[in-house]
Order: C-alpha cells, then sequence, then structure tokens
C-alpha cells in the first residue's frame, strides 16, 4: 500500500512527523512517499501543486496531507498561492466528500470554551460538500464595475453553484453514514435567500424518501451555527455545501476542545482519499514545537479505516489518543489546570508509547 505524504508549510512538516511515526509503528509494510505541496511545492518548483506531487498523489492508494499557507504568499497572483494546492488536489481527484468528526473526549470537556454539560459526550459528524459551491463556481474575478450602485469603481464576483448530480452524490454519503451512526442528517442550507440553496433542499428531500429509516431535517446556516453552540449534542450528521461546511467545521472543532483535535478525510466516489487535519498551517506557532498532531495522527486513523481497510489498526491509533489523554498529556491549545504541557514531539512519543503497550 502506498501513501503519499504531503506535509505543505507552517506546523505542516511538525505534525506530519509524528503522525508518520505512528504509521511505522503500526509493523505494516506502508510503502510512503513524500513530497513538497503549497508554499513549499511554490519554493521548489514554481508552483504551489507540482506536477510530481500531482502525479505521485494520484498513483498512491491514499493521501496524508499536513497544511498549506502561509502569508509570505498571500500576494501571490491566486493561481500560485499555497491554498490552490489542496484545492486542485481535492478537485483534480474529485474528492467531493469531506468527513469531519467533531468527537469531545471525556478528557477534554474541560477544554472547551462551552461549559462541560454542553459537549461531554458530543459525537457529530459533518459532512462537507467539497467540490462545488462558491469556491469552484466561474465566473469569479476582480473588474471595473459597470452597474449596481457605484459604476466604475472596482468589483468582485464570484459564483455560486451547485448541480442536481453533486447534491445527490454527496446526499447518499450522507444518508449512508446517518444509517451507520442514530439516523439523523439535519441538512443546512440558506434557502430563504439562495437559489443554490433551494435546489440543495428540494435535491436533499427528494432523495431522503430513499431513505425512510433517516430522519432527515433542515436548518438555515445562520440558525445551524447557533444551535451548534447552544446544543451541539442535538446533532447527529450534518450536510452542507463547501463554504457553509468550511465555516461550521472550525466552530464545530471548538466544541471538542480545539481545532487541533479535528481531523478529515475527503473521498472520492471509491474511497480512495486524501486525509488532513481540519485546522491550517498555523503561522502563528510555527517552528516551535508547539503544534498539536492529535488531529493529524487520527486522520492517519481515519485513512486506514475508510481507504486502506485497517479498521483494528485504526481503533488501536484512536484507543492510543484516549490513553494518552487519560494520562494528562496536553498540548498548549489543550491545556488545563492539572494536566501535562507538552509539545508536539513529546506528544507524538506519547502517543507511540501508548501504542507499544
Ligand atoms: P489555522 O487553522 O492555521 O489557525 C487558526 C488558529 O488555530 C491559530 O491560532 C493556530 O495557532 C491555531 N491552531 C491551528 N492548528 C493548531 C494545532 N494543530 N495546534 C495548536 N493550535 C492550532 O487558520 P488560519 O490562521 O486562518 O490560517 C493560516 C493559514 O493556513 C492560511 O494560509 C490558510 O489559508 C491556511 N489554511 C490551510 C488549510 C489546509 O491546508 N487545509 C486549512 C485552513 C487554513
Ligand atoms: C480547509 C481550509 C481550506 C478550505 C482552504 C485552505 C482552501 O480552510 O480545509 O478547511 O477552505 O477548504
Ligand atoms: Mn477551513
Amino acid at each position: 500500500m502506498k501513501i503519499a505524504v504531503l506535509p505543505g508549510d507552517g506546523i505542516g512538516p511538525e505534525i506530519i512527523a509524528e503522525a508518520k511515526l505512528v504509521l511505522d509503528a503500526l509493523g505494516e509494510s506502508f510503502e510512503i512517499e513524500e513530497a513538497p505541496v503549497g508554499g513549499a511545492g511554490y519554493k521548489a518548483s514554481g508552483h504551489p501543486l507540482p506536477d510530481a506531487t500531482l502525479k505521485l498523489a494520484k498513483e498512491a492508494d491514499a493521501i496524508l496531507f499536513g497544511s498549506v499557507g502561509d502569508f509570505q504568499f498571500d500576494n501571490l497572483p491566486r493561481e500560485l498561492r499555497p491554498e490552490q494546492a489542496i484545492l486542485g488536489l481535492r478537485k483534480h481527484l474529485s474528492l467531493f466528500a469531506n468527513l469531519r468528526p467533531a468527537i469531545c473526549y471525556k478528557e477534554l470537556t474541560a477544554a472547551s470554551s462551552l461549559k462541560p454539560e454542553i459537549v461531554a459526550g458530543l459525537d457529530i459528524l459533518i459532512v462537507r460538500e467539497l467540490n462545488g459551491d462558491v469556491y469552484f463556481g466561474s465566473p469569479k474575478g476582480i473588474r471595473t464595475s459597470t452597474d449596481g450602485l457605484f459604476p466604475g469603481t472596482r468589483e468582485g464576483f464570484d459564483t455560486m453553484r451547485y448541480s442536481e448530480p453533486e447534491v445527490i452524490r454527496i446526499g447518499h454519503v450522507a444518508f449512508n453514514a446517518a444509517r451507520k451512526r442514530q439516523r439523523r442528517l439535519c441538512s443546512v442550507d440558506k434557502s430563504n435567500v439562495l437559489e443554490t440553496s433551494q435546489l440543495w433542499r428540494d435535491v436533499m428531500t427528494e432523495l431522503g424518501k430513499e431513505y425512510p429509516d433517516v430522519e432527515l431535517t433542515h436548518m438555515y446556516v445562520d440558525n445551524a451555527a447557533m444551535q451548534l453552540v447552544r446544543a451541539p449534542k442535538a446533532f447527529d450528521v450534518v450536510v452542507t455545501g463547501n463554504l457553509f461546511g468550511d465555516i461550521l467545521s472550525d466552530e464545530a472543532s471548538m466544541l471538542t476542545g480545539s481545532i487541533g483535535m479535528l481531523p478529515s478525510a475527503s473521498l472520492d466516489a471509491n474511497n480512495k482519499g486524501l486525509y488532513e487535519p481540519s485546522h491550517g498551517s498555523a503561522p502563528d506557532i510555527a517552528g516551535k514545537g508547539i503544534a498539536n498532531p492529535l488531529a493529524t495522527i487520527l486522520s492517519a486513523a481515519m485513512m486506514l479505516r475508510y481507504t486502506l481497510g485497517l479498521e483494528a489498526q485504526a481503533a488501536r491509533i484512536e484507543n492510543a489518543v484516549q490513553t494518552v489523554l487519560s494520562q494528562g498529556y496536553r498540548t498548549g491549545d489543550i491545556f488545563t489546570e492539572g494536566t501535562k504541557k507538552v509539545g508536539t514531539r513529546e506528544m507524538g512519543q506519547a502517543v507511540l508509547n501508548a501504542l507499544a503497550d
């Protein structure tokens, strides 16, 4: 089994190093090949997604991705910015289904910014569509306005767009995920304002007839953002578009204690996948050895489960993470009084020790 490992920028290489050690410790014969991506790709070969990196990603069975982006690249033309690497991989490989599980481990209820009783036992799954929406719709650009309120001035424009088959395919993923859980699916949209969302809601409702055993509800995204912090445990599976899912999953991450705890899987129709933490390159803490590697380690576990068919090994990693949390190990983002503050390397080592026991 070949795994493409793309560390990227900022804390990417630091957290990926720990996830790689975890994979090495499993005793499987993975073939692991690394390649530069994002700002590192741009520096190495003038493009955030170098041809060789894309080729490797395509031929590998699975991809483990760190994070991309740094303010030093923010003034490059958009097509050369680091973020285009992850957007390009998702698009080129048709990774349309993004699973972001927000689980609050009992040891971390105190680390959440919400009251412990609101988050204790939380286990929700956000299913985010990843290939469409305003992210990829054309036309988009910046131009001189010829109409509107201020003709002759600059205006920016993007196109929010979803086709029926795109909604259907992510809908199936979400309904099937709900079937394996509490059979409750909440579809989040903004159909009171947006035509894209009206189509989304209509299609989800029609699809729901094929899943009579799953309770389908609909919620506007503004209300969903509020309900997520009011009563997050009322949700089971949430399905939503690319932009709303991006925002809601960052919000959900704080319910688990930190964005450093939120893994993700981005899957195609055949469960080939790219696995990455939901967070970014965290330039504010990069190079300090203090980033939380657990979201990346848990992403590696998702890779073993969804793409490589190694459920027992995935569970081993998740149990090891649970163990280190109960032993009191905490990176700064999840630190609370009475626990042991450690850096990235020590946290990774604690997971390795727990795996060896
Ligand atoms: P971010 O997720 O990188 O950081 C937000 C905050 O969370 C920061 O304070 C950071 O220190 C903290 N944080 C994130 N991950 C952490 C971890 N593992 N441990 C401890 N703290 C952690 O988001 P941002 O600051 O908005 O973006 C920074 C850069 O990352 C930008 O260039 C952005 O485009 C990029 N980005 C990339 C991805 C990706 O590669 N998939 C995802 C999100 C953002
Ligand atoms: C994420 C990130 C990306 C997104 C950026 C870096 C393009 O925020 O993976 O959540 O918006 O999807
Ligand atoms: Mn995001």
